[in-house]
């Protein structure tokens, strides 16, 4: 998908920013977009501080001189803004494709509003088809793939350049869980949180209170039920 369909995705959730925000700010290549423009708005002299869902994310935001906040200092943000790797119709998300989605949720869930941005090739019937990211204590990666293949999906250890299991920003590691078609996220979730050594899986539950999706034309805005 074209960056100019995620630009308008961040764009419109840019214009959602007001003065003295405290923002929860995602992770990936749509929340990129809106940190940029951010940078642009607080040069011009918009107060926000943000609370980063990544090392990534936060190194933009310093770069920018956005100011920076953590959740000790500031545990209630006003607006959580960060991407998606996949939407369904009830705006049930799976999030964890850039390996952050256990601060991305924890950030989420601090936000009073919570806002995903995307472009129109995130929109699903049913979500699955983007392999389900868990965050696993490394020592129980192998019994919790073998779990997880009981569930249903064959569980593989995510990797990186090199070849070595990659490490998210909390030192675990992720497992990409092909489930296929996921006929019951919330039952799945559950079953998911359930198995010991499970940090945080991808499934975003009734989190997000509004999906803008981003086309070459303009914005759709969907808001949760
Ligand atoms: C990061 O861990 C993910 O949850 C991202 O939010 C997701 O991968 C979306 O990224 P893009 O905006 O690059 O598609």
């Amino acid at each position: 998908m074209s960056d100019s369909a995620k630009k308008n995705a961040a764009l419109a959730a840019l214009a959602l920013i007001e003065d003295g925000m405290a923002l929860g700010l995602g992770t990936g290549s749509t929340t990129a977009l809106l940190i940029e423009a951010l940078g642009g708005k607080v040069a011009e002299g918009l107060r926000v501080t943000g609370v980063a869902t990544s090392e990534r994310t936060a190194k933009q935001a310093r770069d920018l001189a956005i100011p920076l906040t953590t959740l000790d200092e500031t545990p209630v943000l006003d607006l959580a803004i960060d991407g998606a790797d996949a939407f369904d119709p009830d705006l049930n998300l799976v999030k964890g494709g850039g390996g952050a989605l256990l601060r991305e949720k924890i950030v989420a869930s601090c936000a009073a509003r919570f806002v995903v941005i995307a472009d129109a090739s995130k929109r699903v019937a049913k979500l699955g088809v983007f392999p389900l990211p868990v965050e696993v204590v490394p020592m129980a990666a192998t019994p919790i793939a073998r779990r997880i293949g009981a569930l249903g999906a064959e569980a593989r250890l995510r990797r990186d350049r090199f070849g070595e299991p990659f490490a998210t920003d909390e030192g675990h590691w992720i497992l990409d869980c092909a489930f296929g078609e996921i006929t019951d996220p919330p039952a799945l979730a559950q079953a998911l949180q359930g198995i010991a050594g499970v940090v945080e899986h991808g499934l975003f539950i009734a989190m997000a209170d509004e999906v803008i999706v981003g086309t070459e034309a303009g914005v759709e805005r969907l808001a949760r039920r």
